[in-house]
């Protein structure tokens, strides 16, 4: 339940990227020895592949609220369990650790949100390229190999998840592997330099040409995951949207470049701090038309939210979403608050409104689950989100959060089940 329609004051603390840790501890996989990896968030995501590793055999013990110890020499056997697989879609990367260290992996094909097909060939291109053989009837995703030999992989598209996945399969490849049109995102930078630090050799992690050199053996290590640029990226949208001051502490500005620049042109005031930026708006909302594009272009993690803020601009703003297909469905949902948008395939045509009302409606999925909570800070009146599974799963405490920069927000659980006793 959100009573909107007031501003937001005071500071509110980001936590570890969740695209990061989910990469980051399946990773931990190709260590020869225990790791600790800190500034975890506590979201099911997370616990979930934590879980998962755990099943197979894997001590993985929660040593605090943000960190785990993780001693893979348990894992005796090295295929994750069919079904908790299928619920999230970050699971592939157990298909690249796993190939890394053992030269074989079986991977339910992944689940997680729903907005279109999400496709593997990339991956599967990059393993094939390695010497692996990838076996993708029904659904689950067989792969095994004798020896993993360094290739050269051009991408036809940036991916992140292939991405991340190529280096977790070519760390201890024999030989050199150059991917081509990688993917440049905080969190491939922040595994590259996580497994770097475990001996790899891995070089140009953050451009589109990255080299990595096997390795035979990768030594455990303590690792703290990088700040979430998309949790950063969603606060500094609802400050926007409401209005008012608050200070977004532990943050890397310089992830958030393109979040602060896109802001600056709507009219929002952001200070960048060592780590911290400071967002305040007390204006109006200008429009901006906005191209989502992989990184340094603007996170397609932020359209959702982008489109909450801009349905209250003054004027029409034009997204064009770049990477995805289908992830307007949220659209729908947003115009119950009195949003005027009108899609067509990827673009979203925004006429702004002067203000939002109280409505009720449903999360679909986590970045879109967000955008509602962003439209009802900024409604007039009580609005009611159902479904927030979805958005809890991926933002750490986000009504505590909410709530400690002035959000009237609580959480109703949805009535018990009514037991009919015979
Ligand atoms: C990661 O998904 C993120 N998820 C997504 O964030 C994010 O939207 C996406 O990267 C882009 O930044 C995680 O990191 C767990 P992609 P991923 O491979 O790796 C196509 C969130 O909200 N493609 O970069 O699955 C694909 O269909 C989530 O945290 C292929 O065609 O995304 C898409 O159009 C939502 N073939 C585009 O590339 C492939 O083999 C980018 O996808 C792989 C991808």
């Amino acid at each position: 339940m959100i009573n909107g329609g007031k501003s937001l004051h005071g500071r509110v603390n980001i936590s570890g990227a969740k695209n990061a840790a989910v990469a980051i501890i399946p990773a931990c996989i190709l260590s020869d020895e225990p790791c600790r990896i800190e500034n975890i968030p506590n979201i099911k995501d997370v616990n979930l592949i934590a879980d998962i590793i755990r099943n197979m055999g894997a001590k993985v013990t929660k040593v605090d609220k943000s960190a785990f110890e993780i001693d893979p020499r348990g894992i005796v056997n090295p295929v994750p369990s069919y079904d908790m697989v299928r619920n999230m879609r970050a699971s592939y990367y157990l298909l690249g650790a796993l190939l890394g260290k053992y030269h074989r992996a079986e991977v339910a094909m992944p689940g997680g949100c729903n907005f279109g097909v999400r496709p593997v060939d990339q991956h599967l291109k990059g393993f094939e390229a390695l010497g692996v053989e990838c076996d993708c009837s029904g659904d689950v995703i067989k792969t095994r190999t004798d020896k993993l030999t360094g290739a050269r992989i051009y991408f036809d598209i940036v991916s992140v998840g292939a991405t991340i996945n190529i280096i977790l399969a070519a760390v201890k490849a024999e030989g050199m592997t150059v991917i081509e049109n990688a993917a440049r995102e905080p969190h491939v930078v922040d595994v590259a330099n996580f497994l770097n630090s475990m001996g790899a050799n891995i070089r140009g992690a953050g451009t589109d040409v990255i080299k990595i050199r096997g390795v035979e053996h990768l030594k455990g290590v303590t690792y703290s995951i990088i700040p979430d640029q998309i949790e950063a990226g969603t606060y500094m949208a609802a400050v926007a949207a409401a209005g008012g001051d608050v200070v977004i502490r532990n943050v890397i500005p310089k992830h958030l470049e393109s979040i602060t620049a896109k802001l600056r042109e709507i009219g929002v005031e952001v200070e960048e701090y060592d780590e911290a930026v400071r967002v305040i708006r007390n204006g109006k909302i200008r429009k901006c038309n906005i191209k989502t594009m992989p990184h340094p272009g603007v996170p397609t993690d932020m359209q959702p939210q982008f489109a909450a803020l801009l349905s209250i601009a003054d004027g029409t703003s034009i997204i064009t979403e770049n990477v995805w297909n289908n992830r307007y469905q949220y659209v729908s949902e947003l115009c119950r608050f009195g949003a005027n948008i009108t899609v067509d395939v990827r673009k979203a045509i925004i006429e702004g409104v002067p203000s939002l009302t109280a409505s009720t409606v449903r999360a679909t999925d986590l970045r879109a689950g967000a955008a509602l909570i962003i439209a009802a800070l900024a409604a007039h009146g009580t609005s009611e989100i159902e479904d927030i599974r979805h958005i809890e799963r991926g933002y750490e405490d986000i009504i505590e959060k909410l709530r400690g920069i002035g959000a009237d927000i609580s959480r109703q659980s949805i009535g018990s089940p009514i037991v009919y006793t015979a």
